[in-house]
């Protein structure tokens, strides 16, 4: 291992930072899962491809090379949504992207037409109450016999005894009891699965426990993410009475845990993935049939904070709460 990973550099205009931080967290989480799309998905039958709360669309646009590489070139079509198009690039040649928020319905037109749709890392952004819903939703643009994946975090075994991690990793928990976070995502969104009638759900969870070969890069992608969020949180979980005691607090137990990094150690931020094909019935009523969703406030404020995970501000609003 060679010396400490870096922090995130601070780039000049945001929006291009927050783009570089979620295309460089792309790359690092793609080798953590196994690949951009789960094994039990057969490629060859995929040619309509969603992604939502897709951010800069990166994971698209390496599921496009993936497809054209290993199921042939052909007609396909992508199509990435989110809540806000602020992380949107300005143009990826072959993909669709639009605003659109997972808990409202989709336009007529996506209805039943995707093979695989895929969604990632919205953890921060509404509380465990509201996977259900968010999984009666995708369902909805899915075609009979096309596959949903999820893959989410999982903080179930993050907390540790060691006194150089445990300042972060505590906080962090606090944080997420707090603001109602869930702290078992993927065993969450295996249970919408279910409840939603999928059968054949395949759950692969992931630790950075097992991958050596991976351990700076992940080291350097949980340093980015505690380093955006430590402040903040410090905050909110009364934990400092000030921004400028936050600031120190928040200094001193991050420099705590680049020596526990320095020492061969990781967090334990587990990963699920989350695959399983809907079914076909034979009477076409009987499928997902798009819903006028209730969404609550507190949830729409949470919808922003899912941005925190690639470094990008909480909204205020969520701190009050
Ligand atoms: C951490 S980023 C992940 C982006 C992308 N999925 C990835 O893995 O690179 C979370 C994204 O979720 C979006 N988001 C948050 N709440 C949402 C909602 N209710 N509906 C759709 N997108 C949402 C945010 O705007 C943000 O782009």
């Amino acid at each position: 291992m060679s010396g400490m990973p870096e922090m995130y550099p601070l780039a000049r205009d945001r929006a291009e930072s927050h783009r570089q931080v979620l295309n460089e967290q792309h790359k690092v989480l793609v080798d953590f899962v196994e690949g951009p799309i789960d094994q039990s998905v057969p490629l060859e039958n995929i040619s309509a491809i969603a992604d939502v709360a897709t951010g800069t669309g990166i994971w698209l646009w390496d599921v496009k090379k993936l497809l054209d590489k290993h199921a042939g070139e052909s007609e396909r079509s992508f199509h990435g949504f989110d809540i806000s198009a602020a992380q949107f690039p300005p143009a990826l040649e072959g993909i669709h992207l639009s605003v659109q928020d997972v808990f409202q319905p989709f336009p007529t037109e996506h209805h039943n037409r995707y093979d695989l749709v895929n969604v990632r890392l919205l953890v921060t952004a509404f509380p465990e109450s509201e996977y259900q819903k968010a999984v009666n939703n995708l369902l909805t643009i899915l075609k009979p016999g096309g596959y949903l994946q999820w893959v989410e975090i999982d903080f179930s075994e993050l907390a540790t005894d060691h006194p150089r991690a445990s300042p972060v990793t505590d906080t962090w928990l606090k944080f997420c009891e707090i603001t109602n976070i869930s702290q078992r995502a993927p065993g969450v969104i295996q249970s919408a699965y279910q409840n939603a009638g999928l059968l054949n759900i395949v759950n692969r969870p992931f630790s950075p426990r097992n991958r050596q070969d991976l351990l700076e890069r992940i080291q350097k992608w949980q340093t980015g993410f505690y380093t955006s969020v430590m402040p903040l949180i410090l905050l909110k979980t009364r934990n400092v009475a000030d921004s400028d005691a936050a600031n120190k607090r928040a200094a001193e137990i991050l420099r705590d845990l680049q020596l526990y990094y320095a020492e061969g150690n990781v967090v334990d931020t587990r990963f699920g993935d989350s695959s399983a094909p809907e079914p076909i019935v034979d009477d076409p009523s009987a499928q997902h049939a798009p819903a006028q969703l209730d969404f609550g406030a507190d949830a729409a404020e949470l919808a922003l904070a899912a941005n925190r995970i690639a470094g990008i501000d909480l909204p205020t609003r969520h701190l009050d709460r």
